[in-house]
């Protein structure tokens, strides 16, 4: 089964995102292994700090390496991605030579409350990604509305409609 890195653009204990890769991660169990990219204990990315990386810098550059895939979930913050998701996307690319981003295949995903959900912060990801050498999945898009019907807390997907879009998506 391949294996698919998840990077989540949220820090936040209930934050919708972290839900939405949950209701990704539960609806393609039986087409990807999942692991979670732990990027909320990443120092702030200071070039100083490149000669000897800092431990989770190093932790989240094997658990990347080592997956097949990586589906990044984000909201959008001011119209762009968070700052901790592009924190985590610097330090992956760095030392030049030995970043872990280039070639891997990639999937973004986003949920907002309101009706817009994500489309222009995943519009600026796409130049990130496609700059660090990632194989975008261009299509289909997801732009994720989210409303308590449709999943719940613990990531289960509880509307029909909802469950379909993501199935086909994660295909
Ligand atoms: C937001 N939010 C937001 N929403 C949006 O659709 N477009 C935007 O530009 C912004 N900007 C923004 C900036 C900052 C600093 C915050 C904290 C929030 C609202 C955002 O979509 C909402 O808070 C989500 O719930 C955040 O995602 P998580 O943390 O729940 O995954």
């Amino acid at each position: 089964m391949p294996t698919v890195a998840l990077v989540v653009g949220s820090l936040r204990k209930d934050s919708i995102n972290k839900k939405l890769a949950r209701a990704l991660e539960k609806t393609g169990a039986d087409l990807f292994s999942f692991t979670t990219v732990a990027i909320d204990a990443l120092p702030l990315f200071n070039q100083d700090l490149e000669e000897k990386l800092p431990e989770p810098v190093l932790r989240m550059k094997e658990a990347v390496a080592a997956a097949d895939a990586v589906l990044i979930v984000t909201p959008e913050y001011n119209r762009s991605i968070p700052g901790v998701l592009k924190n985590a996307l610097d330090w992956g690319s760095r030392p030049m030579g030995e970043g872990v981003w280039a070639g891997k295949p990639v999937a973004l995903a986003g949920a907002s409350g309101g009706s817009v959900g994500t489309a222009v912060a995943q519009s600026h990801l796409r130049s990130v990604v496609t700059f660090l050498g990632m194989k975008l999945s261009a299509q289909p898009e997801l732009y994720f509305t989210d409303r308590p019907e449709l999943i719940a807390p613990d990531g289960t997907v509880t509307d029909e409609k909802t469950k379909g879009y993501l199935r086909r998506y994660l295909e």
